[in-house]
């Protein structure tokens, strides 16, 4: 694949502790999503694009699921853990899988894909219209004929997004213990909130205990843009998309059953 410019990061902060820990995060590994992917992946037959790919927590499961699957990333320490994840797994379950670097924004495989997918709201990093027109577009590119799109966003909660609350840390998930001994405590809060532009700045607070008693307060911050239902069915109508499915939740429960619940489409090329 190629990349048309130099800045793939898309903004990202790509910390290295924020791989690290990312798959002993509490609310990360206890994700429902992984059923819903992979039954996606199985109807599609592949080959599957997921864009935002991570440390494969949904990536290798697809693969073990018997689909192909490539996963495009501007993190090269997210990308290098899932690669050290897929080493331990079986030859034909690493055969299926190619990682790829790059900005969802910009890219080019050179080929299509039955199903391509967003998991834990990756395209949420991407602050501008322009950068999600110019996201849609690729993914549009390189769908195939018939092939379906699952865009997966925060559906936003409306008391939340005024609450002055959430500018202070917030204490709200269990402690985790690293296999070396550090106990990580990780808290979150806005360091500033945009309402005209939809972006709420995001601090994620990892505090770490090691083993020998030294402390340590790490900060992953970046810009984060919510988006509401009708907006993005008009993004995605501009872009050439129809939706077929908005759903709640993983469990396919339609939008509106559950508030604020997840907002999830399923879209196909018009
Ligand atoms: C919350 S993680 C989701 C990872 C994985 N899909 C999962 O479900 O666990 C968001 C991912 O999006 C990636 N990302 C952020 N901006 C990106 C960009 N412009 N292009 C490609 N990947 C990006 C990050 O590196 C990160 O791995």
């Amino acid at each position: 694949m190629t990349l048309s410019r130099d800045d793939s990061s898309g903004g990202y902060d790509d910390r290295d502790f924020v791989a690290e820990f990312y798959d002993h995060v509490g609310p990360y590994r206890d994700r429902q999503d992984v059923p819903f992917y992979v039954g996606m992946a199985r109807e599609s037959g592949g080959p599957v694009l997921e864009i935002g790919c991570g440390t494969g927590r949904v990536l290798i499961h697809t693969a073990r699921a018997g689909v192909e699957v490539v996963g495009l990333d501007s993190s090269e320490n997210m990308r290098a853990l899932c690669r050290e994840k897929l080493s331990r797994e079986r030859e034909e379950v690493r055969s299926r899988v190619e990682l790829s670097r790059g900005d969802m924004r910009r890219f080019d495989f050179g080929r299509t894909f039955g199903l391509i997918t967003t998991p834990f709201r990756p395209f949420q990093h991407l602050i501008t219209v322009e950068d999600q027109l110019s996201c849609l577009a690729c993914v549009g590119r390189h769908l195939a004929d018939g092939g379906v799109f699952v865009l997966d966003l925060f559906n936003p909660d409306l008391s939340r997004l005024v609450d002055e609350k959430y500018m202070d840390e917030q204490d709200v998930e269990e402690p985790f213990t690293m296999p070396d001994g550090r106990r990580v405590t990780r808290r979150h809060r806005w360091a500033a909130r945009d309402p005209f532009n939809q972006v709420q700045d995001v601090e994620l607070i990892y505090y770490v205990t090691h083993p020998d008693g030294r402390e340590e307060r790490l900060v992953h911050a970046f810009p984060f843009r919510y988006l509401f239902r009708f907006e993005v069915e008009h993004l995605l109508a501009r872009s050439g998309f129809q939706v077929e499915e908005v759903y709640a939740d993983f469990d396919k429960s339609p939008y509106g059953s559950k508030y604020p619940g997840e907002l999830i489409f399923v879209a196909r090329k018009a």
